[in-house]
């Protein structure tokens, strides 16, 4: 991926608020339970190596990836913690998997019998595993307490290659207001763990969203995402029990300042008609970066004052409407703070019609980081 470093638009990552916003989550927790950091995905856009950095600094225990080549990038910048994968791993890897320390989830008897065969041949220390429970999810890890109780059975037999590491699950509805189906899948959990006579190191059950709003039901460790970044996992439809801070702001430049007359056209397919003579900048940003291509009518921030997107989002470029004329290189928001005024992720998925998570990861890439304090 070619990174526009010499173009004004960039992701600017408010390396303080990601520390305050983990330090309030351990205030919550006892002192036995720790923070996993959840830097998937580039660290949700906002850059995985400098997030777990701060995210260390800040007291967290390990991390949280979703694929093998995340968590080796981490093991390649030095970083020695734990790191649980939380997706699955074809099996081939479990020896790279071993020789890294990199925690492994598994959902299938199976794949622990192959990983056994492939780790015997080697001389490495076991591999850690986290055995996933489907409590209701229904994407990955073990539904039934037979061939659960059957992998640990094979872990607890061959310690020389796999260590029983942690179990855990993942809710589908944390961050509703109705709990009913959240009951229902704690308790799923809860029958499940039954077969277990001696609990692994790490039980863990929560997200930010479970941490934040079913904190009786936290085990002892927090797979904590969205929230270490400032954003409320429900949008907005559950207040914060305390307050977070985003980290994550997005800004660029007017590149090209001009006045169109009433009846000119502006973007692909003459979404816009002005009304009358208007002066209108151009911003490079598009759909490339993430900017949805929906965006028309949706309000940036140029110098401090909404001004409304008008045509479609370009691939690389979009238009807006100024209040008059203003020089090139005008500062423009897209998410952040501009004088008195806001421009949430929230903000920007709602009129995408998605939610912040998506936003968010969706405008890496291409755009440089910036890190403030
Ligand atoms: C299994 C699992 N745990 C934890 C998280 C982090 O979730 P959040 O960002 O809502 O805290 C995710 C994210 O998708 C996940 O898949």
């Amino acid at each position: 991926m070619v990174v526009g470093y010499h173009r004004p638009t960039q992701i600017v990552v408010d390396r303080a608020a990601i520390k305050a916003n983990i330090t309030a989550e351990k205030k919550t927790l006892t002192d036995e339970t720790v923070i996993f950091a959840v830097v998937k995905a580039d660290a949700y856009g906002h850059g995985l190596i400098e997030v777990a950095k701060v995210a260390k600094d800040a007291g967290v225990k390990g991390f949280c990836v979703a694929i093998i080549d995340e968590a080796l990038a981490l093991r390649e910048a030095g970083f020695v913690e734990p790191i649980l994968i939380l997706g699955l791993t074809k099996v081939e890897y479990a020896p790279l998997l071993a020789k890294n320390k990199i925690s492994a989830t598994v959902s299938e008897l199976s794949w622990l019998q192959e990983a056994n065969r492939l780790l015997s041949e080697e001389k490495l220390a076991p591999l850690a595993v986290h055995l996933a429970l489907d409590t209701g999810m229904g994407r990955i890890g073990f539904r039934e307490s037979e061939p659960f109780l059957g992998a640990i059975n094979f872990l607890g037999s061959h310690q020389n290659t796999l260590n029983f590491e942690g179990v855990f699950t993942h809710f589908a509805t944390a961050d509703s207001s109705n709990d009913a189906y959240f009951k229902k899948q704690m308790s799923k959990f809860n029958e499940l763990m039954s077969v277990v006579s001696d609990r692994p190191r790490y039980v863990h059950v929560s997200n930010s969203a479970t941490s934040l709003w079913h904190s009786a039901c936290n085990g002892n460790m927090i797979r904590m995402g969205i929230s270490m970044y400032g954003l409320n996992p429900s949008g907005g439809e559950l207040k914060l029990p305390y307050a977070l801070k985003p980290a994550f702001g997005l800004t660029s430049e007017l590149s090209y300042v001009k006045e169109i007359h009433a009846g000119d056209s502006v973007g692909y397919g003459i979404t816009y008609q002005a009304r009358e003579n208007e002066w209108v900048g151009t911003v490079p940003i598009g759909y490339a970066d993430g900017m949805p291509r929906k965006m028309q009518g949706f309000k940036l921030l140029v110098d401090g004052q909404f001004c409304e997107i008008i045509g479609r989002v370009c691939m690389d470029q979009l238009m807006i409407r100024l209040p008059h004329e203003m020089p090139n290189d005008t500062k423009v928001t897209l998410i952040g703070q501009d004088g008195d005024e806001m421009i949430t992720a929230q903000d920007v998925a709602t009129y995408a019609e998605t939610i912040h998570y998506e936003m968010i990861c969706a405008l890496s890439g291409r755009v440089p980081h910036i890190y403030l304090n």
